[in-house]
């Protein structure tokens, strides 16, 4: 039986969600998954894939998850790897492609990873805790923005991959 990693790192909440999402999706294809922090994440050589997820503040990946990719890019290298990152908030959120910052990108040629995928993110005022992410989260952009029928999506076309063990 194949174990799945999904590994995640944000700062409210959101991209966690996102990951249990996943998590649920690949399960329900028949795979053992693990969602966990991606600060708590220790080793990956247990599992036979995995997924990588960030929220992105100011243009970055969250640094639990670069260390992740960074502590573990040989192990990485040998598995088959996705990345999805969370952040566009407003109209057209889920049309946006964002590339992965400078770091991420050697990284993800290092691993040999895919396509990186954007999903929406969510902006909820009240989680805000900094002046300027209050500043920030009190714009027109305000709202959960992540698109669930294009996550579940996406995590099934993975569990589909994984479990054929075509990996493009
Ligand atoms: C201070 C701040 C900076 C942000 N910077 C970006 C950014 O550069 N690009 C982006 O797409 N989203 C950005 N966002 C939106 C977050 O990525 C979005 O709210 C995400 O869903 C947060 O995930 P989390 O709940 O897991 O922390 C920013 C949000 C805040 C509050």
């Amino acid at each position: 039986m194949i174990t799945v990693l999904v590994a995640y790192a944000g700062k409210r909440g959101g991209t966690r969600e996102i990951a249990e999402v996943i998590g649920a999706e690949l399960r329900a294809a028949g795979l053992v998954v693990d969602v966990r922090d991606a600060g708590e994440v220790g080793g990956v050589t247990e599992y036979g894939a995995v997924v990588v997820g960030s929220a992105l503040y100011y243009a970055r990946w969250r640094p639990e998850a670069v260390r992740l990719l960074e502590r573990n890019t040989e192990a990485l290298r040998a598995r088959p790897v996705w990345l999805f990152h969370s952040g566009p908030c407003g109209p057209g959120a889920n049309l946006a492609r964002v590339s992965l910052p400078a770091r991420v990108t050697l990284l993800a040629a290092a691993i040999d990873a895919g396509r990186t995928e954007t999903f929406g993110g969510r902006l909820d005022p009240a989680l805000a805790d900094g002046v300027l992410e209050k500043l920030l989260a009190r714009g027109g952009r305000v709202g959960d923005f992540r698109d669930w029928h294009r996550i579940r999506s996406w995590a099934r076309d993975i569990g589909r991959r994984v479990r054929s063990r075509v990996v493009i």
